[in-house]
């Protein structure tokens, strides 16, 4: 919750709203970023499990990466920033695929995209609003339900950040992964994870890093003196403790009235008609 005006937190961007966390001088640059061959991208449309999955990655890893803020997080100065870390670079963006810097396309960087039901998004994002001081106040589930489906939140329409990046699933550098799936079988996703990082890391490893990715070991970390809780790969927060909020699934049948769902769903369907998954 803010105490500025939503026109004072919020920009647009090619049609799309961003905080001032991402000045319009860095989204402007971002065309000529200068990826690197062995640079990963951690992409998510916002409150879909990006610090789960980054904790997992940075884990995988063991210490030999640099885990970057959000590529579209700060102003220009960042990008210098980013070009000044030597070892191995995950970056993490909400961008759709199509404000992506075209030079993570043309070097065929390998991209993670993380998605969640978007029902659950929803309500995690409308938490979000409420406790984060860089987003607009939201009064009601209600009012923010429908500026959901609408598009009008940060980062825009769910539909068609999910859509820009479906249709690249099927590329090579490109792993799709489900909240859902991490949360039913957390070992198997992570296999997924090191095969396509090509990364050997055997099953006590795999085993030990999912335990301490659980919600609860995540959620403490960030009360952990040693941990930096001003590193955050969300673009839209310098404050880690805002995001381990519940970590389920089907939060969502709390808050949506039977109304309510069925709106959703007319609008899923139509918005997904083309949709493969
Ligand atoms: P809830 O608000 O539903 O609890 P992001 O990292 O993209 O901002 O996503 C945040 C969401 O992921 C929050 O959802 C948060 O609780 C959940 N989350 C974070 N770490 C998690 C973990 N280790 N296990 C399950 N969910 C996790």
């Amino acid at each position: 919750m803010s105490n500025l005006s939503e026109a004072e937190l919020i920009h647009k961007f090619k049609g799309i709203p961003f905080t001032i966390q991402s000045s319009p001088e860095l989204l402007k640059s971002l065309d000529t970023f200068d990826a690197r061959e062995d640079d990963v991208l951690l992409v998510s449309y916002p409150k879909s499990g990006t610090h789960w999955l980054a904790g997992v990655i940075t884990k995988l890893y063991n210490a030999q990466i640099t885990l970057t803020s959000p590529i579209e997080y700060g102003d220009v100065s960042r990008l210098e920033e980013l070009n000044k870390v030597s070892s191995k670079r995950i970056i993490p963006t909400h961008l759709d695929y199509n404000m992506l810097p075209p030079n993570f396309k043309n070097k065929k960087c390998k991209m993670i995209y993380i998605s969640r039901n978007p029902k659950d998004t929803a309500v995690s994002m409308f938490h979000y609003y409420r406790d984060n001081p860089n987003l607009p106040t939201i009064d009601t589930w209600p009012s923010f339900f429908d500026l959901f489906l609408k598009g009008e939140v940060v980062c825009g329409s769910w539909f068609d950040h999910f859509l820009s990046w479906e249709e690249h699933a099927n590329d090579k550098n490109i792993l799709f992964l489900f909240y859902e799936d991490m949360k039913k079988d957390l070992p198997k996703i992570v296999k997924e994870i090191s095969l396509f990082l090509g990364l050997n890391v055997d099953e006590n490893d795999i085993q030990d890093i999912c335990k301490k990715s659980s919600f609860s070991e995540m959620k403490s970390d960030t009360e952990n003196v040693n941990s930096d809780p001003s590193h955050t790969v969300c673009a839209l927060t310098s404050n880690r403790k805002l995001i381990f909020r519940k970590g389920t699934v089907g939060d969502w049948k709390n808050h949506f009235t039977p109304k309510q769902n069925r709106r959703f769903e007319e609008i899923f369907n139509e918005k997904m008609k083309l949709s493969e998954m």
